[in-house]
């Protein structure tokens, strides 16, 4: 199989990169910049593509590659960053400052490239820059120019090395598509040979191998990653897989029930954990949000414990760690500030003495979800909106009771009801309620009220980093607000959140 390698500048676009090379069926991977020739020649790579990143090239502590990356015979291309970077190494001359492009802009293209094959001429892209290049290395040529006479294509061919000053990654530049797979197909002859149902095939075989004859048991959450990464195991390893499903006493009106009976559709062994009692005991008396982030954590971690115990002959854990989380965690946000401690049903103890099964490590969240389809999943599993691993313990601000909970759950069940019957319910990242510790004055039949509010929010999102509100139409607003005061005895008040994020996070805790 080709592999595209994509050495990590830093650039928030290029897991993107990653994405739109996979899309034109070429397998790609992203190692961070700092690693050595040896692994980067261990991939085995057909082509390498150098990311943008945030930093200046003349910084003192700035990103660079190995030197010895232009001579492995491999073609190079350099985006934004990565083409200012190869100037600079090659002897050419990048200049801070006056010429900054952020956004949209239009460039021509003057040389003749198969960079540029079968591409007009004149065309919008999008740039994110503050330095430019003054003076192109020695060997390369310019291929094309922005309407501010910065170069914005360069090539080297001889050598094999191309730059682009914008992102052929992101939507807004038109042929952006073309361009990569000019360079995937014309400059570096890939064949376009990643098929998701190939690889599920090799997984499978994978997980027979790696597994022997040993038992696997997994936490399943209900969500998309923890149903593909089960189902695929199954159909590798079949009754030799035990899944457990913890019900934390935070999850949804009629979740359990629900994400029960699917998974006994697929056929899966799942065992019911009702921890409800201890996940709400722990958190009595608790408002701090980080608090209860960590109590429940903590919580999982020694109720799934205990569960696992009683399959003392299992070797392996499995788990649906996805691509992004290996790229975070391994070379991302050493210095990012932690806003909310995210805990996930993979935040197991180390101590577990289990083998950790990891199948889908390599794929981002769209392709679990193609495999998904692949593996006959239903798509009201591989369809469903993300749900938070603290539940509505992030929702229900204040002290969570199981009578608030209960309010929150009816409140959250009706405006999700109504939303679902909106055409544009499919967009929608996220839609749910939140029971604010707030009680307000009302008026209901003839009497006084004096209860709690309950917030709305819907917001659109690709990958939950940054979201919108969604403008949900006024009459699902109106029915959703009345009814909740009629139906759910607690609530007399009912606010809509019109935030974004950011300055807001999409939970409120
Ligand atoms: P925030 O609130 O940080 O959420 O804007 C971004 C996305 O992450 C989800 N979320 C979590 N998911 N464990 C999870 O598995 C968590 O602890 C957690 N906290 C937030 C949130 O629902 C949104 O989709």
């Amino acid at each position: 199989m080709d592999n595209i390698v994509i050495l990590d500048c830093g650039s928030q676009f290029t897991q993107l990169i990653a994405r739109r090379v996979r899309e034109l069926k070429v397998h790609s991977e992203i190692l961070p910049w700092d690693v050595s020739l040896g692994e980067i020649e261990s991939r085995k790579p057909c082509g390498i593509i150098i990311s943008g990143g945030p930093m200046s090239v003349s910084d003192e502590d700035a990103p660079s590659v190995p030197e010895g990356l232009f001579s492995l015979g491999v073609p190079v291309l350099g985006v934004c960053y990565g083409m200012q970077l190869i100037t600079r190494m090659r002897g050419g001359r990048v200049t801070s400052g006056k010429a900054r492009e952020y956004g949209r802009t239009e460039i021509s293209v003057s040389g003749k490239s198969p960079l540029f094959e079968g591409i007009p001429s004149f065309f919008e892209v999008w740039m994110s820059h503050a330095d430019h290049i003054e003076e192109l290395a020695p060997g390369f040529t310019p291929l094309a120019e922005t309407s501010g006479g910065v170069p914005a294509a360069m090539e080297d061919a001889e050598k094999g090395i191309w730059g682009l000053q914008f992102h052929p990654e992101v939507v807004h530049t038109r042929f952006g598509t073309e361009i990569l797979s000019n360079f995937l197909f014309r400059v570096c002859s890939c064949s376009p040979d990643w098929d998701l149902g190939d690889w599920v095939e090799s997984m499978t075989e994978e997980i027979r191998r790696k597994v022997g004859e040993e038992r696997v048991i997994c936490g399943l959450s209900g969500g998309v990653d923890s149903s593909v990464a089960a189902v695929l195991t199954a159909r590798a390893i079949g009754d030799r897989l035990d899944c457990l499903f913890v019900n934390n006493g935070l999850l949804r009106l009629n979740e359990a029930e629900e994400v029960l009976e699917q998974y006994k559709k697929l056929n899966l062994r799942v065992h019911y954990v009702d921890a409800s009692e201890q996940f709400l005991s722990a958190l009595s008396g608790v408002t701090d949000p980080e608090r209860k982030r960590k109590i429940i954590g903590e919580t999982f971690i020694r109720v799934f414990e205990k569960a696992a115990a009683s399959f003392q002959d299992a070797g392996w854990l499995l788990q649906g760690t996805l691509y992004p989380d290996i790229i975070e965690s391994g070379f991302k946000g050493k210095n990012a500030s932690v806003i909310k401690s995210h805990h996930n049903v993979g935040g197991l103890p180390e101590d577990m003495k289990l083998n950790l099964l990891e199948p889908l490590r390599d794929l981002f969240k769209d392709e679990v979800r193609r495999t998904g389809r692949l593996l006959g999943l239903p798509e009201e599993i591989l369809s469903r909106q993300p749900f938070p691993g603290p539940g509505l313990a992030v929702r229900c601000l204040g002290e969570i009771t199981p009578e608030r909970l209960e309010t929150l759950r009816k409140a959250d069940w009706i405006f999700r009801e109504e939303i679902a019957a909106w055409e544009n319910y499919p967009e929608i990242w996220q839609a749910f309620a939140v029971l604010l510790p707030v009680k307000t004055v009302g008026v209901m039949g003839d009497c006084r009220t004096y209860s709690e509010v309950a917030a709305l929010r819907a917001v659109e999102s690709h990958d939950g980093m940054t979201a919108d509100w969604v403008r949900v139409p006024y009459d699902i607003l109106d029915r959703t607000a009345r009814r909740i005061c009629n139906e759910v005895p607690g609530i007399n008040r009912v606010a809509l959140d019109v935030t974004s994020k950011p300055p807001s996070t999409i939970e409120w805790e």
